[in-house]
Formats: structure tokens, sequence, C-alpha cells
């Protein structure tokens, strides 16, 4: 399973020493069978991956530019400097981009060079409450999925993010039933190529326990709560028993 840490913008250099009790706890919990990946802004990639050096904890970013070659694109990030500074991960698509006027087709081309630098691609869909009212939720999934993977066959470095928009940072999430049921249509969409499917939006250590049954969730991808060490190791624990 995969346990992802989003951090948005959050953390400095001092925020870092908050990770030792993840360190420790990923090193007395080796044999068992989970990912731990930190995406923190990319200030903090570089030292973040010094810290993780000799444990299995690893590191991604949260955006990139769609350019491989460097350019003239003042305050951006390509996802070759990003891997250069020990990023092996990069989240792409996520709503909060999306909002700001990131295109299916941008994230496309993002997408293709992320794979290019040899990063893995943690790529976010999600309806809107909007939508989700207007029952649209299968057809926007269909075309962000469709869009955002265009003329990309090989899909075995992407990781899917399910993360309803109405539901991050709020506290709301889906019922079970309603989850269960979108979480099989988005693996519906992939065939036989059988993605790995996270879950994220208002993980904690309350709806955890709810969280993990859901058929299909192979992983979270947390923000708020991952920001506090005692919490994420919490998820964690609770997911993995
Ligand atoms: P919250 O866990 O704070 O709802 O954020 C979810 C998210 O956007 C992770 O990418």
């Amino acid at each position: 399973m995969y346990f992802i840490a989003n951090w948005k913008m959050f953390g400095d250099l001092r925020t870092l020493n908050t990770l030792d009790k993840v360190i420790k706890f990923s090193k007395t919990n080796k044999k068992n069978k989970f990912q731990i990946i930190y995406c923190p802004p990319n200030t903090l990639i570089r030292p973040m991956s010094r810290r993780f050096k000799k444990t299995n904890i690893e590191v991604g970013a949260q955006n990139c530019h769609d350019s491989y070659d460097y350019g003239a694109f003042t305050g951006q990030v390509n996802s070759r400097m990003l891997k250069n500074v020990g990023a092996k991960y990069v989240i792409l698509g996520h709503s909060e981009n999306r909002q700001i006027g990131e295109t299916d087709n941008l994230i496309n081309l993002k997408i293709k060079s992320a794979i290019k630098s040899g990063l893995k691609i943690i790529f976010c869909i999600g309806e809107t409450l909007k939508e989700r009212r207007a029952k649209k939720t299968n057809q926007i999934l269909k075309s962000q999925i469709e869009k955002g993977l265009k003329s990309i066959k090989n899909i075995s470095n992407i990781i899917i993010a399910y993360e309803p928009v109405w539901s991050i940072g709020t506290g709301e999430i889906l019922k079970e039933v309603a989850l269960t049921e979108t979480i099989l249509f988005i693996k519906s969409r992939f065939k036989k190529k059988n993605p790995k499917i996270l879950y994220g939006g208002s993980v904690n250590t309350n709806n955890i326990d709810k969280l993990k049954k859901i058929p299909n969730i192979y992983g979270f991808l947390i923000g708020g709560a991952s920001q506090n060490p005692k919490k994420f190791i919490d998820i964690i624990q609770k997911s993995i028993i």
C-alpha cells in the first residue's frame, strides 16, 4: 500500500525535524509491505531526500513544467530538475492546479515529460460537488483519464489518485457504497492494465477505518493530516492492521 504525504505549501528546514518519528516508525516496520512517499514543496526535496537516505521512504514533487528542456519559463521547474535533486515521483493533475487553469491537455504533456525523465507519476482525477450532484461523476472521470493519458500506452509508472474536489480539506467523504462504485468505475476504464488506485480527500485518523475497507484502494494521498507525523503514522498503522 502507498501512503503519500502531500505537504502542499507547507514546511521549512525546521519542519524536517518532525520526520524523525516517521523514519523511526518505518524502520521498525520494515517487514510490512507499505511505501511512504513524501511530496514536500520543491524547496525541501533535496534536504528531505538526504534525511531519508538509508530508509525506504521516498520523495516526490507536487507539480512540474511540461517542457523536458530548459527554457525561459520564470518560476518553473521541469521534471528532470526534480529528479536531479532526489524526487522519484511527481503529483500531476491535482485539483488545486486544475482550478487555476491547468487543462487536461497540459497535464498530458506534463505526464509525458515526467515519464521521459524517469519519474513515477501520481495522476489525480476527481469531480466537483456540482458535477457529482448532476450525476456527471463518471463522465468527468472518464474524460480526465482519456485526455490526461492520451497516447500513453505504458502506464506501469502511473498511479491513479481519485480525489473528489469537494472532499479535499473539508472533512467530507463519500459514503462507502458511492466510493466503492466510483473506484470500480475508474478501474473499469483501464481494463486489463489494472493500475494502482489511491484515494485522497480528508483522509484522517477517524475515517481511515472505514476507508481501508473499500475494495480496490491501494493506498491514500493525504494532505492536512500528513503534516502531523503522529496522525500520519496513526493512519498508516490503522490501515495495515
Ligand atoms: P486533505 O487530506 O487535506 O483533504 O488533502 C487531500 C489532498 O489534496 C491530497 O492531495
